[in-house]
């Protein structure tokens, strides 16, 4: 049996990728680098990075921007490898110009989004913190997939203690307006939940909090569902939508993960539930590595440090000698735990990133990962 082929060949002609995995484990530097990679090899590429660190996003030239993609400066990439017809277009996720955009497609009219839009309610809604990134990652994703400047979106996703309610996303969409919730609460009248609360205690509370606050939250409330219910089968469709572009057949899921049994865990456990859900794994990435090379695996610490003596004193070297060995077994472990991911998640070519001096912040560390990732090949 061969084993699989180089992460980039598996993604070289996907039409959408999603960089998923735990937090903090080097999603935004990968997905960056991937966009990268397959501009160097003549795409036409967008990568939305979702609050990238700030010296990498302007590193990208992403200084000034948000959820517009800016082209990165092609004289910069050129001397990175990227020549036409690959471009690289970078961005960041704004979760809340997003959602104005998706209720700007989905209003029949100019009025209606603006009603939507000036509504309290909705202000809160779409700005609140929880989910919205997962909501928003995947709305934006749908807007560029059908942009024709682009051949392959590349998204990063956001840092989430649980990387799956990413993959419910699109679900959230639709259950954001669930039309039958939707009309229980208009519910023409009387019947209606708005007008219910009104009739009760609660309405002579909310009566009382107006008088004081001048807020009117139950006109707020029964503007908010009446202007945006009409938007529920939008949704809905969107939300299906959206659910097909993540399953579709140029649609690449790449799970990075680091070292650690945590993330390891967690990255075998979306695996699992990828294929549960009917999603495409691609391929793994496992970064910040412990790396030491095979000749080098036999050589303990004592002989190290022996061979230093002479050169740096007996403490310095004795030092050193220490960490090589502490090198020596973090390296042992992570070989072991990038084993058991080969056997898990039946990725036989994960793709091992080692840790790299320093952060990677800038063009030329960033071309360090494209080159692990897709190492340049020897002149035919
Ligand atoms: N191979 C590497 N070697 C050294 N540093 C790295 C490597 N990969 C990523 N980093 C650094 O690790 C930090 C985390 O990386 P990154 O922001 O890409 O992670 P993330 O998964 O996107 O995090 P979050 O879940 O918070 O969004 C960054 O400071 C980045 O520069
Ligand atoms: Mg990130």
């Amino acid at each position: 049996m061969s084993a699989a082929p180089p992460l980039v060949d598996r993604i070289a002609d996907a039409h959408v990728v999603v960089c998923a995995g735990p937090g903090g484990v080097g999603k935004t530097t990968t997905a960056a680098a991937l966009g990268l990679a397959l501009a160097r090899r003549g795409r036409r590429v967008a990568v939305v990075t979702i609050d990238p660190a700030r010296r990498l996003a302007d590193a990208l030239g992403l200084g000034r921007l948000g959820n517009d993609p800016e082209r990165v400066d092609p004289a910069r990439l050129a001397g990175l490898g990227v020549a036409a017809p690959g471009e690289l277009w970078a961005s960041m996720l704004d979760p809340q110009a997003t959602f104005d955009a998706l209720i700007g497609e989905l209003s029949p009219d100019a009025r209606v989004r603006d009603e939507v839009l000036a509504n309290p309610i909705y202000r809160q809604i779409s700005g609140s913190a929880g989910g919205s990134h997962e909501f928003t990652a995947v709305a934006r994703l749908y807007d560029l997939a059908h942009d024709d400047r682009f051949d392959v979106v590349v998204l990063d996703t956001p840092p989430s203690r649980n990387a799956l309610d990413f993959l419910d996303a699109p679900e959230r969409i639709a259950g954001f307006l669930e039309g039958r919730a939707i009309q229980a609460i208009i519910g023409g009248g009387r019947r209606g939940v708005a007008s219910r609360i009104a009739r009760r205690g609660t309405g002579v509370v909310l009566r009382g909090l107006q008088r004081l606050t001048g807020v009117d939250l139950l006109r707020d409330l029964q503007t908010f569902f009446t202007t945006i219910g009409p938007l529920s089968d939008g949704f809905a469709a969107r939300a299906t939508a959206v659910g097909e572009l993540l399953r579709d057949g140029r649609t690449r899921f790449v799970v990075i993960t680091g070292p650690g049994p945590v993330p390891a865990a967690e990255a075998e456990f979306f695996r699992a539930h990828l294929a549960e859900v009917g999603m495409p794994f691609t391929g793994l990435v496992v970064n910040r590595v412990a790396v030491v090379a095979e000749r080098d695996r036999d050589l303990d610490g004592e002989s190290v440090a022996t061979t230093l003596r002479d050169a740096l004193g007996a403490p310095l070297a004795d030092a050193v000698g220490h960490t090589w060995d502490a090198h020596r077994r973090l390296a042992a472990r992570d070989r072991e735990t990038v084993a058991a991911l080969v056997r898990s998640t039946g990725d036989d070519a994960p793709t091992v990133v080692p840790t790299l001096d320093g952060e990677v912040f800038d063009l030329p560390a960033l071309v360090a990962v494209v080159d692990v990732l897709d190492p340049p090949r020897p002149a035919a």
